[in-house]
């Protein structure tokens, strides 16, 4: 009797405490990225932190961690497979070793503007690949964009040629290596963090970025010439470790849900903007000299690096390219 009335206790406690461990507890979602807060991605992170603080007071918090604070390139994927951080933003050129499918985004001259790629991201093959790392523990929530890719470099890039000899800096992208072997220049992959210190010390002498990277990480003072070539894409694919989301309670996903679609519409509404405001910025200070290409050069461009898509059809498939393709407005040959 004595011994049946222990356990009763004892499982009433239990039950007490995890009750009480339910209500007290708040659900922690670390978000890391690498770039800074007055970046799409960063200005993004950051409404996401607030209206979930707004939203769900006392059921979720969100901490963000920018500029490669709590993880660089080298180590977040690897992070948030292993749930040591919930939330991450990389960029699509990222997730090669993940998803081949993704390299559509990293093709040169694929898309014609930052619309395109929207129309593209928003349709069924855009909206499948959100799903294409499941199996590697990897849900895709939403993407969200940064903008085109200008070249820089040390010298004025006018024509294909005036790149060839030079070392450029790339994401950790095969597809991207493809691209600067094909104007006879070297990639050098190395982590965002490292990219002004890359340049500045000589290690490097170009690399590829929409302006707002370049302004923020003050690029420009390091790159006297930047060529707008527009030539692609840099984008983001918010994603969490799938475990985990789906481990949260229903209605708590669902209002985080919303709230990621609600940042969302706010991100890609404002992030060709903020870039232009950065191409401006860029201007004033003299820092370095910005490059217009006139059609014909920019089609010298387009031409030169074109062999890359044939080298990658196979790995990313031909149905992803011809559905990127489709939603561009001029027709290419
Ligand atoms: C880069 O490494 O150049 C970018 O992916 C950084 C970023 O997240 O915009």
């Amino acid at each position: 009797m004595l011994k049946k009335l222990a356990v009763a206790a004892a499982c009433a406690l239990t039950l007490t405490s995890y009750a009480a461990v339910a209500q007290e507890s708040t659900l922690v979602i670390k978000l890391s990225h690498v770039v800074a807060d007055d970046t799409p991605k960063g200005q993004g992170a950051l409404m996401f932190q607030r209206l979930v603080d707004e939203r769900l007071e006392g059921k979720v918090r969100v901490e963000v961690y920018p500029n490669s604070s709590l993880y660089g390139d080298a180590n977040e994927l690897e992070a948030l497979r292993n749930n040591e951080v919930q939330m991450l933003a990389p960029s699509l050129a990222k997730f090669d070793q993940y998803t081949k499918q993704l390299q559509v985004f990293d093709l040169p001259f694929m898309f014609d503007d930052l619309e395109a790629v929207n129309r593209f991201q928003k349709r069924a093959k855009g909206r499948q690949l959100l799903r294409s790392m499941e199996d590697q523990n990897i849900v895709g929530l939403a993407y969200w964009h940064n903008g085109m890719k200008q070249m820089s470099a040390t010298k004025a890039l006018r024509l294909p040629d005036d790149a060839a000899g030079l070392k450029f800096r790339i994401q950790n992208s095969k597809v991207l290596d493809a691209q600067f072997a094909q104007l006879g220049a070297t990639a050098v992959k190395m982590p965002f963090a490292e990219v002004y210190k890359g340049l500045q010390s000589g290690q490097v002498q170009g690399a590829e970025n929409p302006w707002s990277n370049l302004y923020s990480q003050r690029l420009h003072e390091v790159q006297p010439f930047i060529t707008e070539t527009n030539h692609g894409v840099l984008d983001y694919m918010l994603i969490s470790n799938a475990r985990f989301w789906y481990g949260i309670p229903h209605q708590i996903r669902t209002e985080l849900e919303a709230i990621i679609d609600e940042v969302t519409y706010a991100v890609n509404r404002q992030a060709e903007e903020a870039n232009l405001a950065d191409r401006r910025r860029i201007e004033a200070s003299g820092k370095s000299q910005i490059i217009t290409l006139t059609p014909e050069q920019r089609q010298a461009w387009r031409e030169a690096m074109r062999p890359v898509w044939q080298q990658f059809e196979g790995e990313i498939g031909s149905d992803v390219i011809k559905a990127a393709q489709v939603v561009n407005r001029k027709r290419h040959d």
